[in-house]
């Protein structure tokens, strides 16, 4: 009865540069329905950005933070929500996911990392296992989308492609 009553939200999760914040703000304003980008909920409400998080309480405790930012989230209004590509690795914002719209933004590795480039902001980015933690999150992101599509380099037609999808 409690799930009969959370709003479906439609979930934006894929890999750094997927283009998750660019596709999701053009869909909510398609759909008229506000944007919510987890990320900057958890600065925002830390008043500290990402990266000062992570190097002053290390990423387990990020971790904590974004978890219960998705859940309070998508427990919440229509909207929709972008997540933090690391989001996925944590089992119980996978869960909270059952029943939303979740979107996955294909893009590749290479194409991914030429977006994003060296920005400091993201500190995932300086790990040294960077492709093993690609090709295992990928998985991840299959296993909670109802919705699949390849982030291509245009905005513009990933967006026509999942407003398609998604009516
Ligand atoms: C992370 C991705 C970032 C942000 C944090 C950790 C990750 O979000 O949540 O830096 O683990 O991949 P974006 O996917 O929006 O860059």
């Amino acid at each position: 009865a409690l799930a009969a009553a959370i709003e479906p939200k439609i979930v934006m999760v894929g890999f750094m540069g997927a283009g998750k914040t660019t596709v999701g703000r053009a869909l909510a304003s398609w759909l008229g329905r506000p944007f919510v980008d987890t990320d900057e909920l958890i600065a925002a409400s830390a008043g500290r950005s990402i990266a000062e998080i992570f190097a002053e309480d290390g990423e387990q405790f990020f971790r904590r933070l974004e978890a219960e930012a998705i859940i309070e989230v998508l427990t919440g209004a229509p909207a929709v929500v972008s997540l933090g590509g690391g989001a996925v690795g944590t089992r119980a914002v996978r869960e909270a996911l059952t029943g939303h719209r979740v979107v996955f933004l294909d893009v590749g590795y290479d194409e991914a990392l030429a977006r994003v480039g060296a920005d400091s902001g993201r500190p995932v980015l300086a790990r040294p296992d960077l492709p093993e933690l690609y090709a295992a999150r990928q998985q991840l992101y299959r296993e909670v989308a109802t919705v699949t599509v390849p982030s291509t380099g245009e905005p513009g037609q990933t967006h026509q492609e999942l407003a398609d999808q998604l009516t």
